[in-house]
């Protein structure tokens, strides 16, 4: 991981976040991006819903942001997304681990996601924190792609 990943903001989301989170996934998913009422219906949802925005200092917009589903001893992983020009510094990595830390402060042992099979950057980024295969979701995708169903253990 890169050492410039110091001067980022990390905050929750509000609702004026919500044009910058369309632009950052709308690049970061350009095939099936979620909409604006999308992004209005998950904010909407807090707080079972968690979202966390990071912005790069000196940049417009945002740079990335994620988001967690949180109830019983169980989270699942919303979204991930860091936008195109801030990827390999480590945003990813300090968001997710972000959402691990809501997930523990709300009280949940593991947390799931789900990823395409093909998605290697992102396969790769969820083994080395420690997140194992469930089971295989065969041709989940539109696409016909398979979807992985991740897990991971919280420490205590
Ligand atoms: C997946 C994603 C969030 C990673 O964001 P990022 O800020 O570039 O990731 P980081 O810089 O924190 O890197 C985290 C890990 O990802 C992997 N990774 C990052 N860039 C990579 C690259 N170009 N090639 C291979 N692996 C890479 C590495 O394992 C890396 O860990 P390491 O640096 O300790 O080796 C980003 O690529 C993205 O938004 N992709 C499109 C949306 C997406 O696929 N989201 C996940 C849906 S489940």
């Amino acid at each position: 991981m890169s050492e410039d990943v110091a001067p980022e903001l990390m905050r929750p989301a509000t609702w004026r976040d919500i044009p910058a989170m369309l632009a950052v996934e709308r690049a970061a998913f350009p095939d099936e991006p979620w909409d604006e009422a999308g992004l209005w219906a998950e904010l909407a949802s807090r707080p079972r819903r968690a979202y966390v925005v990071a912005a790069r200092e000196g940049h417009d917009g945002l740079d990335g942001y994620a988001g967690l589903d949180v109830a019983g001893d169980v989270a699942d992983v919303m979204t991930l997304a860091v936008h195109p020009r801030s990827r390999g510094r480590g945003l990813g990595a300090l968001l997710l681990g972000r959402l691990h830390e809501l997930a523990r402060d709300a009280g949940a042992t593991s947390v799931l996601l789900e990823v395409r099979s093909g998605n290697e950057v992102a396969r790769r980024l969820y083994a080395a924190r420690g997140y194992e295969l469930v089971r295989t979701r065969e041709r989940y995708y539109r696409s016909g792609e398979d979807a992985l169903v991740l897990r991971k253990e919280l420490d205590a």
